[in-house]
């Protein structure tokens, strides 16, 4: 079969073909080009090309009248694909050359005095890290909207009883609030790593050239200020070479991805036939073609499995940028499509997960007939006789235990047991011992700092709310 992958372009390419007589094979221009992903940072390079261009003119290393040339060529093409007129061409292999290439066809000569005292190592590491501030801050205010329902919805349901699991078995009754406010801790820890990453991201890669800095006498400080870093990065190697920003990114988004799955797993089980403990609404839920009973969670099923694809996104980055000797390598055009695809899927599952959380209605009576399943207060009777008859612990537990097993014989919940079958197994016991057997007296006794007990709940929802402003 005849392979036309390996057929040559008849020139070498405009930006670095000084030295080549001619171009690429066909599959190396394939496997060579990222314009196909790259172009999402246009945005970001024409706002970099500015200020380096600004700091090359406030430096005497470029004439004023270059310049705004530069500068309104920039305006121009960034309209240009704004506007969806920009022939984007995969021979110009990268949004870098495509920009610049177009500019020069635009201005003229002046678009090449723009690459003076850069290169593209510097050039992207700075477009990237321009576009994973974007994604974080985004990532942040979701998450801000996510946690604000969590809040509301805990504050409406601080009181509602339901059932506590360890192992997905009954375990002690709790409150609904406290349930979501446990998803709050988890994600106001996933904002505090969001943030981090952040304030460790933002210093400006730009002017660190190739690998070794220049011989012009650029500002980086300047450029650095321009784009809203904090700093420029202390060591030329390290930017042109460093994608931790973006795996820490990945790292965060990762970890509350994992979060979000737990939830949104939860959600499954609820609305299912079996729990019914929460409903949704035809918002968030969808019918089967051939079934006509079905309401099934999508989005929740959607959620949790998208939660794979962040994973996987930064598993892959880790795996290119491991083993890699400093500086740049091209594996590091690698960096960019999975991290895309992670900040879709991440963005997605949040706002789907706030608009869950929204848009559920815990069936509260269900809650609460499930919550006093599984003999749920037998620690409170063990805990009653602690007090009350100051029994040890370890035996209090055996003689709930024994009592438990009379109720399971009986086939009733330890409520029902009479108090004569309580007194066979421990005499000393009275009919106070009814007022802790209750699930609500149960969630209401938890009062240690962090239980469940409902006061304990309003005070987490507005502990949360003083801290994060919500
Ligand atoms: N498209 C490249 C990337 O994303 C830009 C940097 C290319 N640098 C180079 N020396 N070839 O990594």
């Amino acid at each position: 079969m005849p392979n036309d992958h390996n057929d040559l372009k008849s020139t070498s390419n405009a930006m670095w073909g000084g030295r080549f007589e001619r171009g690429p094979a066909e599959i190396m221009e394939k496997i060579n080009a990222s314009i196909d992903f790259d172009r999402k940072l246009y945005a970001q390079d024409i706002a970099g090309s500015k200020a380096h261009a600004a700091m090359l003119v406030a430096a005497g290393i470029l004439t004023a009248a270059d310049g705004d040339a530069i500068r309104a060529g920039l305006d121009a093409v960034k309209a240009e694909i704004e506007e969806g007129r920009f022939a984007f061409r995969k021979d110009r292999e990268d949004i870098h050359l495509n920009i610049e290439a177009r500019l020069a066809e635009l201005i003229g000569p002046a678009a090449g005095r723009l690459h003076t005292a850069r290169s593209r190592n510097d050039q992207v590491a700075t477009d990237f890290r321009l576009w994973v501030r974007d994604a974080l801050d985004g990532l942040i205010g979701l998450t801000r909207s996510l946690v604000a329902a969590l809040l509301d919805k805990a504050e409406a349901h601080a009181e509602v009883v339901m059932p506590g699991f360890t192992h997905l078995q009954v375990a002690q009754p709790i409150t609904f609030g406290h349930h979501l406010m446990a998803y709050v801790a988890m994600l106001e820890r996933d904002l505090g790593r969001l943030s981090d990453a952040r304030a460790r991201l933002n210093e400006c890669p730009l002017g660190a050239a190739a690998l070794a800095g220049t011989s012009f006498p650029i500002d980086r400080f300047a450029t650095a200020a321009a784009l809203g870093f904090e700093r420029p990065t202390a060591n030329s190697l390290d930017s042109v070479a460093s994608r931790d920003f973006a795996l820490e990114y990945l790292a965060a988004a990762s970890i509350m991805g994992v979060h979000l799955s737990r939830l949104a797993e939860e959600i499954v089980i609820w609305t299912s036939a079996q729990f019914r403990f929460v409903s949704l609404t035809d918002a968030f839920t969808t019918g089967s073609s051939i079934m006509p009973q079905k309401r099934n969670p999508d989005a929740a099923e959607l959620a949790r499995a998208k939660v794979g694809r962040v994973i996987g996104a930064l598993n892959s980055l880790l795996i290119v940028m491991k083993g890699l000797p400093l500086a740049y390598a091209k594996d590091m055009q690698e960096d960019k499509e999975p991290t895309f695809d992670a900040a879709l899927s991440i963005e997605l599952v949040v706002a789907a997960m706030a608009g869950m959380v929204a848009d559920l209605t815990p069936n509260e009576s269900v809650l609460k007939a499930a919550a006093g399943t599984g003999f749920s207060t037998a620690t409170d009777l063990a805990d009653w006789l602690v007090r009350s008859l100051n029994m040890p612990f370890r035996e209090a537990h055996h003689v709930t235990g024994r009592i438990v097993k009379a109720a399971e014989k009986e086939g009733v919940d330890l409520d029902a047991l009479p108090l004569s079958a309580l007194q066979e197994v421990e005499p000393r016991i009275t009919a106070a011992v009814y007022d802790v057997l209750s699930v609500e007296n149960s969630v209401r006794s938890r009062t240690s700092f962090g239980g469940t007990a409902p006061d304990g709940v309003r005070w987490q929802i507005a502990a949360a709310r003083a801290r994060l402003g919500l």
